[in-house]
C-alpha cells in the first residue's frame, strides 16, 4: 500500500497546468462506442478511473492507441464483446455509462452495478426511468442492469428528470444519440462536462442542442463518424489547487482552466481573502493562507460543486471565526473525511447537512485515512497547510482523479512524497 507523507507549512509558489476533465473524460470515452471510425481524444488524464475504462473498452474490441502522452486513439467499429467486464465495471462509478452506449449502440445491455466513490447512496433511478421512456424493457438485478428493446422498440422521447442529475443526463444522451425519433430531457444538469460530451458527439456527427441549459435535445442519427476532439480542462482539479493555495499560502498561475467554469469557486475564494485574477485560459491566485470565514451551500453547476465541498472545508477550518458549509447533492459527504481533519486539530459540527467550521489559526500533522477520491485531495491540502508531518493513506481514492499530483505539487515547492509501505 503506498501513501502520500506531507511536511506541511511550505507556501505554494509557480505555474501548474490543469489536466483534461476526469468526468468529461470518463464520458467521452464510452461515447466512442457509439462512433463507427476512429476517434483522436485529446487532453485525456493519465488517472486510474480513465486506464480501467480503457481496459473495458478494449476488452470489448475497440483498437485502442495512445500515440502520445494525453492523446487517446480508438477505434470501435467491430464490437466483438458487448458484455463489459464485470469484475472492471465494479471498480469505478462512471462505468454505468456503458449502459447507455450499449443500449443506443446495439439495443441490449448487460452491465453489472458500477463501484467507485461510496460517500453517499447514489442511486441510478434517473437513469433507468430516462432507458424506459426511450423504450427499454429493464431488468435490474442485484448486481447488474439488463436491457432489451420493448415491444415498440427503441425511439427518442420526452424525459423529465425528477432530479437534477450529471449521470441521468449523460447516459439518456448516450443511449438516444442513435436512435430514431427526438429526445428531449428536462431538468438535465448543466455540468460544463456535459457540454463537453455533447460537443464530442457533435463534432462526430450527432444532432444535439441545449447541452448547458436545462433542456437537452437530442435528434437520432443513423450513425457516427469518426474525428479528433480535445476534452475540456478540469474544473475541479483547478479548484483543488486554487483551494490549496488559499489555505497554505503562496502565489500560483493555475495554467489550461476556462475562467468561467472556476467562478463558482474563485468568487468564495476572493470572499475569503485570496486574491484571483482571470486571464484567457489560466488564473492567478495569490494567498497569505489566513482567510475569512464564509457561507458555502452546494449545489449542481452553476452552483457551488459538491465536488469542492471537502476542499474549501479546509480552507474554512483555516479561516478567522466560524463558516457554514451546506451539502444539498449528497448528504452524507462530510462523513468522508471531517472526522480526519478533526485529528488534525480542526474543530467541526455537524448537523444534518450542514457543518459549522470554527476556523483554526494552524492544523497539525497526523495520520489520516482518505475514504473517497475529493476527501482524499482535501487531506492533502490539509497536510500542506499543516504544521509537520501528515501520512495520508488509501491514496489509490487520490489517483482515481488527479494526474501526476507529487510533480505538480513538488514543482510548487510542496514537500510530498508518494511511499510505498
Ligand atoms: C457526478 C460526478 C460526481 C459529482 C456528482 C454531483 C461524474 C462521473 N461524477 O456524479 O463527481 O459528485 O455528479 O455533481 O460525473 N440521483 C438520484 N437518482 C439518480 C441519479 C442521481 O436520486 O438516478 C441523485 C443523487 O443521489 C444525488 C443527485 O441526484 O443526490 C446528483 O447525482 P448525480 O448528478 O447523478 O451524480 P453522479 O452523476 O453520480
Amino acid at each position: 500500500m503506498a501513501i502520500y507523507e506531507i511536511n506541511g507549512g511550505t507556501p505554494l509558489n509557480g505555474s501548474v497546468v490543469i489536466s483534461g476533465a476526469k468526468n468529461a473524460a470518463v464520458a467521452i470515452l464510452p461515447a466512442a462506442l457509439l462512433v463507427k471510425g476512429r476517434c483522436r481524444i485529446e487532453n485525456v488524464p493519465d488517472i486510474s478511473d480513465v486506464r480501467i475504462l480503457l481496459s473495458i473498452l478494449s476488452g470489448m474490441g475497440a483498437v485502442i492507441r495512445t500515440p502520445e502522452p494525453g492523446v487517446v486513439e480508438m477505434d470501435c467499429t467491430d464490437i466483438r464483446q458487448t458484455l463489459p467486464d464485470p469484475a472492471l465495471v465494479k471498480k469505478m462509478r462512471a462505468s454505468y455509462y456503458l449502459m447507455g452506449v450499449l443500449l443506443g449502440r446495439f439495443h441490449h445491455s448487460h452491465v453489472a452495478l458500477p463501484g467507485g466513490c461510496s460517500f453517499a447512496s447514489r442511486p441510478i433511478d434517473q437513469h433507468i426511468k430516462g432507458f424506459k421512456a426511450l423504450g427499454a424493457l429493464v431488468e435490474e438485478g442485484n448486481d447488474y442492469v439488463a436491457m432489451n428493446p420493448g415491444p415498440h422498440g427503441l425511439q427518442g422521447n420526452r424525459v423529465s428528470l425528477d432530479v437534477v442529475s450529471v449521470g441521468a443526463t449523460v447516459n439518456i444522451m448516450l443511449a438516444a444519440t442513435l436512435l430514431p425519433g427526438r429526445t428531449v430531457i428536462e431538468n438535465a444538469a448543466k455540468e460544463p462536462h456535459i457540454v463537453d460530451l455533447a460537443n464530442f458527439l457533435n463534432t462526430m456527427g450527432a444532432d444535439i442542442s441545449g447541452a448547458g441549459t436545462d433542456t437537452v435535445k437530442i435528434r437520432g442519427v443513423a450513425s457516427l463518424q469518426g474525428g479528433t476532439y480535445t476534452i475540456i480542462p478540469d474544473q475541479i482539479e483547478a479548484g483543488t489547487y486554487i483551494a490549496a493555495v488559499a489555505a497554505t499560502g503562496g502565489d500560483v498561475l493555475v495554467k489550461n482552466v476556462i475562467p468561467k467554469h472556476m467562478d463558482c469557486i474563485t468568487s468564495k475564494l476572493e470572499e475569503m481573502g485570496a486574491q484571483i485574477t482571470n486571464y484567457d485560459d489560466s488564473i492567478r491566485i495569490v494567498s497569505n493562507g489566513r482567510l475569512n470565514a464564509t457561507t458555502v451551500k452546494t449545489r449542481p453547476y452553476p452552483g457551488f460543486p459538491t465536488d469542492m465541498q471537502a476542499q474549501i472545508c479546509v480552507c474554512m477550518a483555516l479561516a478567522k471565526g466560524e463558516s457554514r458549509l451546506t451539502e444539498s447533492v449528497y448528504e452524507t459527504r462530510f462523513f468522508g473525511y471531517c472526522t480526519e481533519l478533526e485529528s488534525m486539530g480542526a474543530y467541526i459540527q455537524i448537523d444534518g447537512k450542514t457543518a459549522t467550521v470554527y476556523g483554526m489559526e494552524k492544523l497539525h500533522g497526523a495520520t489520516v485515512r482518505a475514504r473517497d477520491l475529493r476527501a482524499g485531495a482535501a487531506l492533502v491540502i490539509a497536510g500542506l497547510a499543516a504544521s509537520g508531518t501528515t501520512r495520508v493513506e488509501n491514496i489509490h481514492y487520490v489517483e482515481r482523479g488527479y494526474e501526476r499530483l507529487i510533480e505538480k505539487l513538488t514543482a510548487l515547492g510542496a514537500k510530498i512524497h508518494r511511499v510505498e509501505e
